[in-house]
């Protein structure tokens, strides 16, 4: 029996991965004329209900409202000032406005990729879902591909100018670009969160990052009615181990319930999960005519809320990037554009690594002095403050 053909498809830009880079720049180049094709390898509920970033910086508001997608964001999310730094019988507040004219936004990943979605559906963005053996092909050539088993099982190609890399960390595109054109950076830490959802009102106005003696502790959320809260476990927790009862009671203690009078309200929790934290960056960011984007060429540990941020700021500059390149001819701009935004990355990747440090202890009680002489000094000086404000709230896209 003769092999049944290879399917051919064809496109401008071949995009693997429907997270939020993907579906993001799929979005940005349709606005600029320049049609894509997007290849994911699981089902689009599947990705849309993946519970992870909730913060949004300033500059991927601009973005999403630039690029029309921030209706509901602007009916739904809510804006914040700041954060509360916290240690034991301490808690300061940090006003971002105040200190730098800029605000963050609460509004889930999952929230974000629905508006996406949506979005792309409208405009009959092609997306095959639920793919299976993705494999990039000619990357140095002029004719760069894709090859992937459908849903069906047949197999297929979509042959593209262009192909980018957007599919996370553990997608085959960072390992696509040879290993002698390559170079990686990373770092593990000895710690872990676990993380809960919880179906009950936020018993803060603004997010409260804190430093204990027992590890760190987070209380974020996603709207009026649900929080989003973390604790530092060791790593290779078993989330088995932790009761509901024995998370919030960790949650209190370490949250300062009690301190001036400020309760933590409890309440069913809905989603717990244990994540590793690690940094990662990976270079070039192009490799011929492959492009990488987000998580597939870098990767932070989550105190800063920067992973997702990164990812909206390297799609807002390879956009327009490669509609110059593929419209106007012009390559400058997408040539630039691995060191453009590597130099996001790193920052970026400095100041979670610093947010990381500074909150989470070691066990060391010399370390655990200077993290609170640090946290004091972000408080307490204006400069300090504005320091950690600036980052935070992020800086302008490009930078
Ligand atoms: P992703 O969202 O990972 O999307 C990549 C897509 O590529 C996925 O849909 C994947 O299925 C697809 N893909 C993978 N392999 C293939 C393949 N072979 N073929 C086709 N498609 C493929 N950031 C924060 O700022 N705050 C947080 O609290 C936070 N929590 C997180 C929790 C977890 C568990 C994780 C993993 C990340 C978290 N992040 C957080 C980081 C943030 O979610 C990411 O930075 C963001 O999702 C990056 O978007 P992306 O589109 O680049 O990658
Ligand atoms: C979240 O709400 O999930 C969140 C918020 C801030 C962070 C990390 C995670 O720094």
């Amino acid at each position: 029996m003769t092999p049944s053909p290879v399917l051919e498809e064809r496109t401008r830009v071949a995009i693997i991965g429907a997270g939020p880079s993907g579906m993001l720049l799929a979005h940005l180049l349709a606005q600029r004329g320049v049609e894509s094709v997007v290849l994911e390898s699981r089902s689009e509920e599947y990705v849309a209900s993946r519970i992870r970033a909730g913060i949004l910086e300033q500059s991927t508001v601009d973005l999403l409202r630039e690029a029309g997608l921030a209706g509901r964001l602007d009916r739904e999310a809510q804006e914040h000032r700041g954060i509360y730094l916290q240690w034991p019988e301490e808690r300061h507040h940090l006003d971002f406005v105040a200190l730098t004219g800029r605000t963050v936004h609460v509004y889930g990943q999952t929230e974000v990729q629905k508006d996406l979605v949506a979005a792309r559906t409208a405009a009959g963005q092609r997306v095959h879902y639920e793919i299976g053996d993705t494999a990039l092909h000619d990357l140095e050539s002029d004719h760069p591909s894709v090859t992937f088993t459908d849903r069906a099982g047949r197999a297929r190609r979509v042959a593209a100018e262009v192909v980018v890399g957007c599919d996370g960390s553990f997608g085959p595109s960072r390992a696509a670009v040879p290993e002698a054109a390559r170079r990686t950076w990373e770092k593990t830490y000895p710690y872990s969160w676990l993380g809960i959802l919880a179906d009950v009102a936020p018993s803060t106005d603004e997010l409260i990052y804190a430093w204990h003696p027992d590890g760190f502790a987070m209380h974020s959320m996603r709207s009026s009615t649900v929080s989003r809260l973390y604790l530092q476990v060791p790593n290779g927790t078993d989330v088995d181990d932790w009761s509901d009862d024995r998370i919030w009671e960790a949650l209190a203690t370490r949250l300062g319930h009690g301190q001036d009078g400020w309760q933590l309200t409890p309440g069913p929790v809905t989603e717990k999960s244990v994540l590793p934290m690690r940094s990662f960056v990976q270079t070039p960011m192009r490799h011929g005519r492959l492009f990488l984007a987000g998580d597939a060429g870098h990767i932070v540990p989550p105190t800063g809320a920067k992973g997702l941020n990164l990812a909206v700021a390297d799609v807002g500059l390879l956009a327009p990037a490669l509609a110059a390149w593929l419209v106007d001819g012009d390559r400058r701009p997408a040539e630039a554009y691995a060191e453009t935004a590597l130099r996001r990355v790193w920052r970026c990747t400095h100041f979670s690594w610093w947010m990381t440090s500074m909150l989470h202890t070691s066990g060391d009680p010399f370390d655990a002095q200077l993290q609170l002489s640090q946290l004091r000094w972000v408080a307490s000086s204006e400069a300090g403050a504005t320091g950690l404000a600036e980052n935070y709230a992020g800086l302008p896209i490009g930078f």
